[in-house]
Order: structure tokens, then sequence, then C-alpha cells
């Protein structure tokens, strides 16, 4: 097999990518290591900055998301028996976010894909790259028991943390800086209806707790929990009784429980490898970095890679330009670095650090210094809505 570019990952990145390079008359093919049905199960973020709405309008899947899709214009804190709404759309010129499910997502860009003829080989997972640093890179992947090749003139690495693409590289040419955090995020996906028309960030004695939602009668809830957390040690009982305690008490009156659609643990760490680029394989995504969720940059740092990538690959094929491929890496890690503090920041915060007995207050100063100034507040508002691309022309 031969393509132009072989992307590895059918995740909101690699499809993503594989969409822009098709309307612009660039071939790709994607591997994916997982089946149609699992990559359509996972239930993971659910906030988009502008900017990545405005990619999936430009890229044709925009049609329901801006149906279904719910615009939020600010969210809640809630501490210390307190609840404070940060008005991003005051404190940022009119900006706001839109709260439309990675799964849709996902789910829309995989059927545009398809039905625009593209190519995307499920339960295929890439085992290695090779040649990337040679010019002529191939994808050695299995299907149907067996190994097959994929040449290509580039290799976007799409393929999450655990992905085969950044453990191609040789040790000694990339920089891996990593915190793992001491807690996981439990969450819950029910068709019970939002407690709250905004989005309600949670700092309590007993831990962080997020109410966030889906649509009018779908929401998502998570509560801080041990690392060593099991999913099997909550029942759906368990955990709206453990999240009814940290709700501040209007949201708390107004929780509605039903059965589990879903329940899940997500670890929290902030990851960063460098640089993102090594001969004809761009890492993008999660494959590059990870972030805590509580930020909710995650995905919206995917699509920003892809608009660098995409906008490289785009003026090579279309001008013989290597200038922005060779800016690549430099210029996603500016904004990438931007989102890594913002989301570390948000989460100590946030969070429950059982071992640091000034964390409480210095929080609780913190959280109060926020809500207060206005400064602040606009530090917060213009980085949730998402800063800007830098110029990448
Ligand atoms: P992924 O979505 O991980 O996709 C990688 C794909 O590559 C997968 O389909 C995988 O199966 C495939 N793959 C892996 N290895 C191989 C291989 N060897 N061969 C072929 N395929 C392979 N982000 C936000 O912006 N906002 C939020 O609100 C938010 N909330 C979150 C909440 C939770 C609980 C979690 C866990 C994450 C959240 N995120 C959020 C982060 C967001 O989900 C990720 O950043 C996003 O999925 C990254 O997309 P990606 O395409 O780079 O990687
Ligand atoms: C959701 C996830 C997040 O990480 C976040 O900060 C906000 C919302 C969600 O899944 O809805």
């Amino acid at each position: 097999m031969r393509t132009q570019v072989g992307i590895i990952g059918s995740g909101p990145s690699g499809l993503l990518l594989s969409q822009i390079l098709h309307h612009h008359g660039i071939e790709s093919v994607i591997m994916e290591r997982q089946s149609r049905d699992h990559v359509l199960g996972r239930i993971r973020a659910g906030v988009l900055e502008q900017s990545t709405v405005d990619m999936l309008r430009a890229a044709g899947v925009g049609e329901r998301m801006d149906r279904e899709g719910l615009v939020h214009g600010g969210f809640h804190l809630a501490f210390d028996g307190r609840m404070e709404y940060i008005d991003m759309q005051k404190w940022t010129g009119g900006n706001s976010v839109m709260v439309y499910g990675q799964t849709e997502v996902t789910s829309d860009l995989i059927e545009k894909r398809l039905s625009d003829g593209g190519i995307i080989e499920y339960e295929a997972p890439a085992v290695a790259i090779e040649n990337f640093l040679d010019g002529k890179p191939r994808v050695i992947f299995e299907k149907d028991g067996g190994r097959q090749q994929l040449d290509c003139d580039f290799v976007a690495g799409c393929d999450g943390y655990h992905g085969v693409s950044r453990k191609s590289i040789d040790p000694g040419s990339i920089k891996e800086l990593e915190r793992v955090y001491p807690f996981g995020w439990l969450g819950i996906l029910a068709d019970v209806p939002p407690v709250d028309r905004e989005l309600i960030y949670i700092n309590h004695e007993r831990g962080f707790a997020l109410c966030s939602m889906r649509s009018h009668t779908r929401s998502r809830f998570y509560i801080q929990c041990d690392l060593t957390d099991s999913v099997d040690n909550w029942t759906d009982e368990a955990f709206w009784e453990e999240l009814r305690r940290r709700l501040p008490e209007a949201a708390a009156q107004k929780l509605v429980t039903g059965p589990r659609l879903e329940m899940s643990i997500a670890p929290l760490r902030s990851f960063v490898a460098e640089p993102m680029r090594f001969g004809n394989l761009f890492l993008a995504g999660d494959a590059a970095h990870i972030v805590p969720p509580t930020g909710a940059k995650g995905l919206n740092l995917a699509a920003s890679d892809i608009h660098y990538l995409s906008r490289a690959l785009i003026a090579y094929y279309s001008e013989n330009r290597t200038d922005l491929l060779d800016r690549y890496s430099d210029t996603c890690l500016l904004r990438v670095w931007k989102a890594v503090r913002f989301s570390w920041w948000f989460t100590a915060m946030m969070h429950k650090f059982e071992d640091d007995p000034l964390s409480p207050r210095l929080q609780r100063a913190e959280l109060d210094y926020l809500t207060g100034s206005e400064a602040a507040r606009t530090m917060m508002a213009e980085n949730y809505v998402g800063l800007p691309f830098e110029p990448f022309e």
C-alpha cells in the first residue's frame, strides 16, 4: 500500500487531519488499532474551544454540532460554601465554548471521512514506523493475522499516549517531561438532566467534583478518587451519594440520579514530549502531550496541532514549501506549554492534596483572589475559551 500521508490513530486528531488534507486534494490512510465500535464507545472530552468548533465547521462536520451542541458563556466555581460565576463572554469580549461530546465529534468525522471515500483500517495496529529519518517512511501494521506495509511521504503519529509513534523514536532524540498526580477522576454518564445550565467546578474538603453535561437530558459528572480505586468499588448509589456530599446546596437539591450509561476512571498527568517532529514523522495530540482534564484542553490541543500540521503539509504539496514543516514543533509547543500551565494551575487550585497541609488555605486564598479580581478572572476566562493560534503562514 502507498499513500501521501500515513496517519496512525483514528481519534479526533487523526480523523480531523485526514479530512482537512482530503479537502486540499492530499491522500491519506488511517490505521486504527481498535474496532470502530470500540472507538465510538469511549466517553471522553466534552468542551470545545471556539477555534476547535471553527475547524470542525471548516472540515464539513459542523452541522450536527451546531444543531445539538450547547453554547456556554461561562462556568461556576464552587468553594467554601460559595458559588461564583466566571462570565467568559464578559471577560473575553464575547467568546464562548461549545459542549459537544468527543464521542459525537469522532462519530461525525468517521461518517464524513467514509462518505468522502476515505480509508480507515480498523483493527489494524501499527507495530513499527521505519525510515522516517531517511525521507521514505513506512508503517508496518497488522491486519487479519498478517503483517503489511504502508509506504508514504509523511507519517502523522496521532495514536495517543500509549501509541507506537513516540516509541519508535530513538530515546536519545526525544525529551519526555512528566508529572503524575496522586489521584484520578471517577466519571459517570447518565440520562438525567444537568444540575445547572452551566458547568460547575467544585473544590471540596472531600475532593474535587465536576458537573458537566452532554445535552439537556444527559449529564456527565466526575469526582476525584484515589489512584488505586476501581470502578468495581462503586455502585451507582455510592457515586451519587458521594457526589451529593461535594455539591453546593443549590445543586445538591437539583441533582437527579439514574442508572449509569458508563462509568470509568481517568488518571491525571501532565506530559510533554519534545520535539514533536523527527524527520518525516510528526507527533500530534495525546501522542505528544497530555494535560490533566481540569482545564478541558486535551482535545482542543489535539485540534490546534492539526491546524499547524495540516497547513504545513498543504504548503508542502501545493507550493513545495518546507519551512512550515520545519517550524511545526516549535510553534505547537508554544501553545502546548501554555495549556499545560493552565491545566496544572487549575488542577492544583481545585483538588485535594493529602500530603500538603498548606494546600486548602492556599486554594481558598487563590479562589477568593481569582473571583474578586478583574485581572485574574480575565486570565482564567481567556485561557478557558482558548488562547489564539500563533501566526503560521
Ligand atoms: P486519542 O483520542 O487517544 O486517539 C488515539 C487513537 O490511536 C486511538 O483511537 C487509539 O486506539 C489509536 N492507537 C493507539 N495505538 C495505536 C497503534 N499502535 N496503531 C493504530 N492505532 C493506535 N479534552 C478536552 O479538550 N476537553 C475536555 O473536556 C476533556 N475531557 C476529558 C475527560 C476525560 C475523562 C479524559 C480521559 C480526557 C479528556 N480530554 C478532554 C482529553 C481528550 O479526550 C484527549 O486529549 C483526546 O482524545 C486526544 O485526541 P487524540 O486523537 O490525540 O488521541
Ligand atoms: C468535561 C470534561 C472536562 O475535563 C472538563 O474540564 C469539562 C467537561 C466533560 O466530560 O464534560
